[in-house]
């Protein structure tokens, strides 16, 4: 996962959304971060450090001049060891004071001493944050590669409706994963990834389908998003939330995935088809309900198309098989057959995999023939692995 073992600044300042940050280092924390938070002496008026100290399980620093904290001897030990510094809440006087370079805090200090990236996420009243030294405070920020996340629009704490309140938790974290995820082998790379089930028409109100729930493909999209991958997700429809952050294409039968694939691939680095796309399709589709007689119904069925086919140019291709037997054997006619270079075979039969499953048991094979049999995984831990593979894949293809 993206945030565990990372070290991670997060800077908290004088903004009614002070309170909001203590979820945010909840949520940090809990994937595995070592969260150092640092309090600018405003903020300490809105929150308590108590709040984040038991939070983070770690110190909180409020003072530059704190001779109890591990910190303070050395004021720019935080900075040096930030894989990421994130000021969430940001105040106008935290932004402007780093625009114009001011280091008379602690927070101010890590940000000009640190090498590691700086995510700022505003919070203020709209009529502060559309001031013009804001938005040119800001800009300066961005110019110097400072990533500026939110603010979002809505209720603010002065009553009134505007642009200021602090962006949401989830794209505040999404945002970090991502900038995090830049030197993972797929920064600024374009992955299209396919997911979901499609469902083929049978008349208009019964398809067939499969029991995708897209949960595979979405870790993957997700994975390769934190990444700093740009995403495009092809989606049959699935049971999952979509991920933030990713381009979406909604698709409903095997041949509009083909189309949105054949659409979708020229220029991109690589397609990683999570989909359980349709073999087989009504060969014609009904337009009135087919009512229900006494003498029961065949359905003549014919090949969908095959989205493979419709791939052009250089790209790394990944290719899942669901199979119930021979899972290997299977997996590696397939790969060759479809000119993959990679294929993650998964036994549908065995517990806890597969459809629906929020883990799965996955055998990876590649066009050297090379067997990787991982254990049972979470499907974000899989979508790792098969992004390490393809990494290195897209290295190989560089060199
Ligand atoms: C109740 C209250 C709420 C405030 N909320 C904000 C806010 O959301 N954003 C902001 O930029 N300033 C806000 N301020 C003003 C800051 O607290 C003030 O500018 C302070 O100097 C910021 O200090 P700091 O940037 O060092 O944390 C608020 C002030 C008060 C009294």
């Amino acid at each position: 996962m993206m945030l565990s073992n990372k070290t991670i600044v997060l800077g908290v300042t004088g903004s009614i959304a002070a309170y909001k940050a203590a979820e945010i280092a909840s949520q940090l924390t809990q994937a595995g971060a070592r969260v150092n938070v640092v309090m600018t002496r405003e903020a300490v008026e809105f929150v308590s450090p108590v709040t984040f100290r038991a939070i983070s399980g770690r110190p909180v620093v409020t003072e530059m001049f704190d001779l109890a904290s591990e910190y303070s001897i050395e004021h720019v030990s935080l900075a040096a060891a930030a894989d990421i510094v994130a000021v969430a809440p940001a105040t106008a006087n935290v932004i402007a004071k780093l625009a114009a370079g001011i280091a008379d805090d602690m927070l101010c200090c890590t940000v000009l001493a640190t090498r590691a990236p700086v995510l700022i996420a505003p919070a203020m009243e709209a009529r502060m944050y559309m001031n013009q030294v804001t938005q040119e405070n800001l800009e300066k920020l961005k110019a110097r590669g400072f990533v500026i996340v939110g603010p979002g629009a809505g209720w603010l704490a002065s009553g009134k409706e505007g642009l200021g309140r602090l962006a949401d938790t989830s794209d505040i974290i999404d945002s970090i994963c991502q900038m995090l995820g830049k030197g993972s082998g797929l920064a600024g790379k374009r992955i299209v990834v396919t997911a979901g089930g499609t469902q083929e028409p049978v008349d208009p109100v019964r398809y067939i389908g499969n029991r995708s729930s897209g949960k595979m493909g979405y870790a993957l999209a997700e994975a390769a998003r934190d990444r700093g991958a740009s995403v495009l997700l092809i989606t049959a429809p699935a049971t999952t939330t979509e991920p933030a952050g990713v381009d979406v294409t909604r698709v409903g039968t095997a041949q509009e995935m083909c189309e949105a694939v054949e659409n979708a691939t020229p220029g991109a680095d690589a397609l990683i088809m999570a989909a359980a796309v349709a073999d087989y399709r009504p060969a014609r589709k009904l337009e009135e309900k087919i009512k229900k007689t006494e003498a029961g119904l065949t359905l003549e069925l014919e090949c969908t198309p095959d989205i493979l086919s419709a791939v052009r140019g250089s790209i790394v291709r990944v290719g899942f098989a669901a199979e119930s037997s021979n899972l290997v054997e299977n997996a590696k006619e397939k790969l060759q057959r479809k000119g993959l270079d990679l294929i993650v075979a998964n036994d549908v039969t065995a517990p806890d995999s597969g459809f629906g499953a929020d883990t799965n048991r996955v055998t990876v094979i590649d066009r050297e023939g090379r067997v990787d049999s991982l254990p049972l995984l979470s499907k974000r831990q899989v979508a790792e692995k098969v992004l390490d593979r393809v990494a290195e894949l897209l290295a190989g293809a560089e060199r």
